[in-house]
């Protein structure tokens, strides 16, 4: 059991990767809090799990939520060991000149205040504790520009920084940060983006299949879990302050097609020459 005796809070843990890592921390001894907005939905996941879950409404733009989350969890728990921040929304979408100052905010309240309140109220607990894994979502769209809409786009940036900063600020208090970035990956996220319907996870796997550079392996939810699992466990224990990528290499510039200069051809030299013997 890779997290055996840990206690963790998961925000935005009633659907998507969220639900998807409280399966496998639950998988591998942890209990958890699973905080969401969606309170019929938490409410039995949580029951699924008997008592290594429990539901907690958290929306993670009021700061007092948060605050009140984590200290449930910690009166629950005695102790809070893991907090994986994966609450988001896609946010606005559109032109830079036409984007409603009020979708705006409302997109930077969820995904960058949400996050801040995530990271400032688990740090409280954690530093006086001496230990904790801190991992937020944010994406391929924080590493490279053109991946998401431009609020999301400025967040998520935006949470790789703070990931760095809190990193630095927490590493001599034992607490470590990191951040996961990951590609479209077939949740009801990008299934309502893909399809227009937030159900169709299996549509969205399909049309991720046929696109990526890992050809016809779609990703998965299991596969930012897995990424979460590692990064709350003590197997990655001397990692902290970093964001690591869920992507079938497309940030380091895979693709689908596969690169350019991939078939031998006698090495190109000054001047268009060609050929070592000339
Ligand atoms: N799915 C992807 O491909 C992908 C890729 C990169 C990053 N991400 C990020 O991962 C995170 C999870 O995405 P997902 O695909 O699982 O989405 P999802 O829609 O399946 O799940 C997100 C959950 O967050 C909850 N939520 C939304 N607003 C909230 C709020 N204000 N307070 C509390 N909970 C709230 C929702 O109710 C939902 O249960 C997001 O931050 C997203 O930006 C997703």
């Amino acid at each position: 059991m890779r997290l055996a005796n840990k206690f963790a809070l998961v925000t935005g843990g009633a659907s998507g990767l969220g639900a998807a890592a409280v399966e496998r921390f639950i998988a591998e001894g942890c209990a958890v809090c699973i905080c969401d907005i969606q309170d019929e939905a938490g409410e039995k996941f949580a029951a699924t799990f008997a008592d290594k879950a429990f539901y907690r409404h958290c929306n993670v733009t009021v700061e007092d939520h948060v605050s009140d989350a984590v200290d449930a969890a910690v009166e629950r728990f005695g102790q809070l060991d893991i907090v994986f921040h994966s609450a988001g929304i896609v946010g606005a979408v559109g032109p830079i000149a036409t984007t409603p100052g009020d979708e705006w905010r409302f997109s930077i309240d969820v995904l960058l205040n949400g996050t801040f309140y995530a990271l400032k109220h688990a740090a409280r607990v954690m530093a006086p504790q001496g230990s904790g894994s801190i991992i937020s979502m944010a994406s391929t769209a924080g590493l490279m520009g053109g991946l998401g809409p431009h609020a999301y786009a400025a967040a998520k940036h935006a949470v790789v920084g703070l990931t760095k900063n809190v990193g630095v600020e927490l590493a001599s208090k034992g607490v470590r940060v990191n951040a996961i970035a990951a590609a479209s990956m077939a949740t009801p996220m990008v299934a309502s983006v893909l399809t227009g319907d937030p159900t169709d996870l299996a549509g969205a796997r399909a049309t991720l299949a046929a696109v990526s550079p890992l050809h016809g392996r779609a990703g998965l939810p299991e596969d930012v879990a897995n990424a979460a699992l590692y990064l709350a466990s003590d197997e990655s224990g001397y990692t902290t302050g970093h964001t690591l990528t869920v992507d079938a290499g497309f940030t380091v510039g895979a693709t689908f097609e596969g690169p350019a200069f991939a078939e031998y051809a006698p090495i190109v030299r000054e001047a268009g020459k060609s050929g070592l013997d000339d």
